[in-house]
């Protein structure tokens, strides 16, 4: 079975972090939700627990504790914020409201330096509070072993039974050595080893889909985003000339991008792809539609149409794969104020209809978007498609601000080919979440040589981002944006005007439709 650390999740908006700061000490982590019992942990023999934090205050009716019996289990455990506090419940400590919230930056002063957590760390270290409760009576058998300016027991442990309590946030970018504390609980304390890489993962996973596959057919359709690529690409690995790739042209596709797929996949992997060149049937359904909705549902609709033909010419196929991530299958803690259970996304594309009567076939389901994309490198993807950067399933139909033309299409796709070219060259490209101009449908004045122009504005949209839930504009240097600006209104006929917006998400969305 696989070494592993189990988080169990009590609705804290850093759960995840968690998950992704143990896999980066190349040690495999799952996520559970709070309640899980502890004979089910046994089962999965994991090296050792963390208890997240989460909104609630263990004190409250319905607050949601664990079962008491995982302190039985013998392994260890790290309890951060939150987490503190169900020890607390359970092994005889106290909470209490704090007097003031502490929140944001705050400096730890570690007291006893033998404690496993701290080794190869200075003895003051910058860490991120939040939280509103504090421990004030240490559990039975704990002693503090830090404290911070507001918190004699900011970190508290029971050496004998390995049980560690952190009142702040080891795992956000705030708490900048807190990689280096839950790499210490990873590998000193509770053990493990390295062995969760890619490198290892792709043996794994070809064997997994192997024995799930054996000799049926499987069908995967391939967008040319990151991960029905990667996807891709290591089911090909696995049953080579069992899978079929569809690739479905959708007419709103960026300049080069089929191409580029059916160059790397087609002629590189030497997949079997199949290219539905359908941009026609898209365009011709989107004449005269200027509602952004009806743009998303007709492209939808659409899609699923041309995909099913496609999946019927392409021969009996008992599977499909799907290249979706471990967020999108992680079950969020119903907890009032848990703000990850309350937005939900709302374009996940939500798949295809139940009656098409596939068994799914999902290699990439437990892994986060980071480890994909080496996953990508590791399989011998080029940088181009391993680095991408998230498109719209509806394309540049919802960057197309009303009706969508052959002749806006033209623009846009030559606007955004210098867009993308541009930020690349920089190097901007691949720092930030997503970057690149939006037609706008009104024509404004302007003057080029000696003739007067009335022609489109493009804007240019670049913003950063965790996961597309929120986002800001990004600062580019005046110089790369004047170069954009120049380009794109030199070299793509039908535009005389570039602006730069400079709106976040909330209250803006990052897509302009
Ligand atoms: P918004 O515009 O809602 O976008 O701030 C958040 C993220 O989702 C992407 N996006 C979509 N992805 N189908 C998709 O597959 C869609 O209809 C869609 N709309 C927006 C957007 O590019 C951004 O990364």
């Amino acid at each position: 079975m696989r070494e592993q650390i189990v988080i169990l999740d009590f609705g804290s908006q850093y759960t995840q972090v968690i998950a992704r700061r143990v896999r980066e000490g190349n040690v495999y982590s799952q996520i559970l939700c709070y309640n899980t019992p502890a004979r089910e942990l046994a089962k999965l023999k994991p090296r050792g627990l963390i208890l997240s934090g989460g909104p609630a205050s263990v004190y409250a009716a319905g607050a949601p504790l664990p079962d008491r019996r995982i302190f039985d289990l013998g392994v260890p455990i790290l309890g951060i914020c939150y987490g503190v506090q169900a020890f607390a419940q359970f092994l005889g400590g106290r909470v209490e409201k704090g007097r003031k919230r502490e929140y944001g930056k705050g400096t730890l002063t570690v007291k006893d330096p033998a404690c496993a957590l701290f080794q190869n760390l200075p003895a003051k270290l910058q860490v991120w509070n939040s939280h509103g409760d504090k421990l004030t009576k240490l559990p039975r058998h704990f002693k503090p072993v830090a404290v911070t300016e507001n918190s004699e027991y900011a970190a508290i442990e029971n050496r004998a039974r390995k049980f560690f309590g952190l009142q702040f946030h080891p795992e956000v970018v705030h708490t900048p050595r807190g990689r280096e504390i839950i790499a210490n609980f990873v590998h000193r304390i509770c053990g493990c080893g390295r062995q969760w890489t890619m490198r290892n993962y792709i043996d794994q996973a070809v064997e997994q889909i192997r024995a799930q596959v054996g000799k049926e057919r499987v069908i995967l359709g391939l967008s040319g985003g990151v991960d029905s690529s990667v996807a891709a690409a290591l089911l090909h690995k696995a049953v080579g000339e069992q899978l079929t790739c569809i690739f479905v042209n959708n007419g709103v596709l960026r300049g080069r991008e089929a191409e580029v797929v059916r160059e790397v996949f087609g002629r590189h992997f030497k997949l079997k792809l199949q290219y539905e060149n359908t941009s026609k049937l898209f365009l011709q359904r989107l004449k005269g539609v200027t509602d952004p909705e009806r743009k998303r549902k007709i492209i939808g609709r659409t899609f699923i149409e041309v995909f099913t033909a496609a999946t019927r010419r392409a021969g009996k196929a008992k599977f499909l794969a799907q290249g979706t991530l471990y967020p999108d299958v992680i079950e969020s803690v119903p907890i009032a104020g848990n703000p990850a259970a309350m937005i939900k996304s709302h374009h996940n594309v939500g798949g295809l209809p139940r009656k098409m009567k596939f068994q799914l076939v999902e290699p990439l389901k437990c892994l986060f978007k980071d480890e994909v994309r080496q996953l990508g490198l590791e399989l011998g993807l080029p940088r181009e498609i391993v680095l991408r950067q998230p498109f719209p399933g509806p394309g540049l139909a919802v960057r197309i601000l009303g009706e969508v033309t052959p002749e806006r299409l033209r623009i846009l796709r030559n606007a955004d080919t210098i867009v993308v070219n541009e930020m690349k060259s920089s190097g901007w490209y691949y720092k930030i979440w997503q970057s690149f101009a939006v037609l706008l449908p009104v024509r404004s004045v302007g003057v080029m040589g000696d003739e007067r122009t009335y022609d489109y504005t493009i804007a240019i949209r670049a913003v950063e981002s965790q996961d597309g839930m929120t986002a800001d504009w990004v600062k580019l240097p005046y110089a790369l944006l004047e170069k954009l600006a120049s380009r794109i209104i030199n070299e793509v006929k039908g535009v005389n005007r570039c602006v730069f917006d400079i709106t976040s998400k909330p209250p803006g969305t990052i897509e302009w439709e």
